[in-house]
């Protein structure tokens, strides 16, 4: 009886002592890459990036959508552009964007790319524009304002997030955010306490608004 209480107190210990050893994931914690805010860019870098943004939100007003993608080659060329228009849930302007431009020139990796997207990418599209190796994003509206301040549903995930995993495919994809957002934030009107099937009871943290510095969030190193 002492032997086996003693062999469960053992294996009691034993495991223990196992999970205490355990990291909290396998992966390091790594600080998220920079976030290029549109108002840190160069005054070159703000026109030419404004110019394809305007590409990308003329698709959406085109086909009365709110998001809409353009990839355009580095040297200015734009290659083609994607629109959600819902066919499939996961049909997001980027994907269809990406989708297109792999059917138009049979390539499977967009360095020198650059992807302009209305709106931040969610984690679906952030993993795929990360995938396909482009070498810039840059997007219009904010998820967190999108969500948070206009209960316009979204997965509550800043893109850089996902573009700070970068390393694990040897790619980093660099972000540029609120490009021309003025324009495209007006296609997300308030749908806080509607019944719009778009809208939710947002999660935020009770002090969020825009003008929070996103500078802690973003500058890693
Ligand atoms: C820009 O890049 C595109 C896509 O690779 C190419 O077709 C085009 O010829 C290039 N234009 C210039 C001026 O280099
Ligand atoms: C694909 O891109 C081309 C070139 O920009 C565009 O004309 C076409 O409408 C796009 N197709 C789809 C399905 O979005
Ligand atoms: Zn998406």
């Amino acid at each position: 009886m002492k032997l086996l209480l003693s062999l469960i107190l053992f294996i009691f210990v034993a495991f223990a002592t196992a999970h205490n050893d355990c990291p909290k994931s396998a992966y390091l914690d790594v600080p998220p890459s920079d976030l290029v805010q549109a108002k840190d860019l160069s005054a070159a870098d703000k026109v030419f990036h404004e110019k394809y943004m305007r590409i990308a939100i003329q698709v959406a007003i085109d086909n009365n959508a709110k998001f809409a993608a353009a990839i355009v080659h580095k040297n200015g060329t734009v290659m083609c552009t994607g629109v959600n228009t819902g066919r499939a849930r996961i049909y997001h302007g980027e994907i269809e964007a990406i989708v297109n431009c792999t059917q138009m020139y049979g390539k499977k990796t967009w360095e020198d790319h650059y992807l302009y997207t209305t709106g931040e990418p969610c984690v679906m599209c952030s993993g795929a524009i990360m995938w396909s190796k482009f070498d810039k994003t840059i997007f219009a509206s904010y998820v967190n304002n999108m969500y948070c301040e206009r209960c316009f549903n979204q997965l509550p995930m800043d893109s850089n997030e996902i573009f700070k995993l970068g390393y694990g495919i040897n790619h980093n994809t660099q972000l540029i955010g609120g490009v021309l957002e003025e324009i495209t934030d007006t296609f997300f009107p308030s749908l806080c306490g509607t019944d719009n099937s778009w809208g939710v009871v947002p999660l935020c943290s009770e002090n969020w608004r825009r003008s929070c510095p996103r500078s802690s969030r973003y500058f890693g190193y």
